[in-house]
């Protein structure tokens, strides 16, 4: 699936050869096997004090093809959307909307991780900002929510420049790189919220982050 077919371009101003790099995102697919295998043994240091622990495994094709055969059906089921984060065609990270909840709650979390030599151009910025469409408009979600571990500055940044705001922080939350660490979760509403609707307002009053009746 792809979330936007015009992709976003970013721009590094004064910085010339990383200049008008396009972002868009599509759902994770079991050919991606080998490109995630690769961008993920490539960025496995990068990663390690932000990830839970991966078996060896996870760091092989069979493992990716694996792991994508699981969100695929996880996916299908409606209770995620894992997906592969794009720059100029290529797979420059993933972001997830975890965990999705229907009934009265209708809210996700966010997770997100871009490799480091794509890093710090505004690439996670725009990827959540096109989840956060999805999330809001072809999802119907009312909420999506994030944890950061309390140092993360520049994910809290990333997730501020997408209008989340800070919740509170849960102490000893998650346990990464040998130890516990606080992660403070941030909270985010669809731009169609006010109050009382349950779903966003009927399809094509809603497009792009922007309620029309609004
Ligand atoms: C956190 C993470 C996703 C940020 O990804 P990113 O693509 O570097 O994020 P962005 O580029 O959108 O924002 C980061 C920086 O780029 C800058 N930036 C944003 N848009 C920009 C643009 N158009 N041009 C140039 N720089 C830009 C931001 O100002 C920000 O600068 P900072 O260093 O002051 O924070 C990435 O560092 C990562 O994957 N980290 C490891 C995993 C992780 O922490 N995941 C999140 C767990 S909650």
């Amino acid at each position: 699936m792809t979330v936007t077919d015009e992709p976003r371009v970013v721009t590094a101003p004064g910085d010339t050869a990383w200049a008008r790099q396009a972002v868009r995102l599509r759902a994770v697919r079991v050919g991606d096997a080998e490109e995630l295998t690769a961008l993920c043994l490539g960025n496995r240091e990068y990663l390690r004090p932000w990830e839970p622990v991966r078996e060896a495994s996870y760091f092989t094709v069979e493992g990716q093809r694996a792991n994508v055969h699981d969100l695929v059906r996880a996916h299908a089921a409606g209770e995620m959307w894992p997906g592969v984060i794009l720059e100029d065609g290529e797979i420059a990270g993933r972001i997830t909307l975890n965990n999705i909840l229907r009934g009265p709650l209708q809210s996700c979390f966010v997770g997100y991780w871009v490799a480091q030599d794509r890093a710090g151009r505004g690439v996670a910025t725009e990827a959540v900002r096109q989840a956060l469409d999805l999330a809001f408009g072809e999802l119907g979600l009312h909420r999506v929510e994030a944890f950061t571990r309390v140092d993360n500055d520049r994910s809290q940044r990333v997730l501020a420049r997408n209008g989340f705001t800070a919740v509170g922080v849960a102490r000893r939350h998650i346990h990464v790189d040998g130890r516990w660490h606080d992660e403070r979760l941030f909270e985010r509403l669809a731009p169609w919220d006010d109050g009382y609707a349950l779903h966003p307002p009927a399809q094509g009053e809603y497009s792009q982050g922007v309620c029309r009746s609004r």
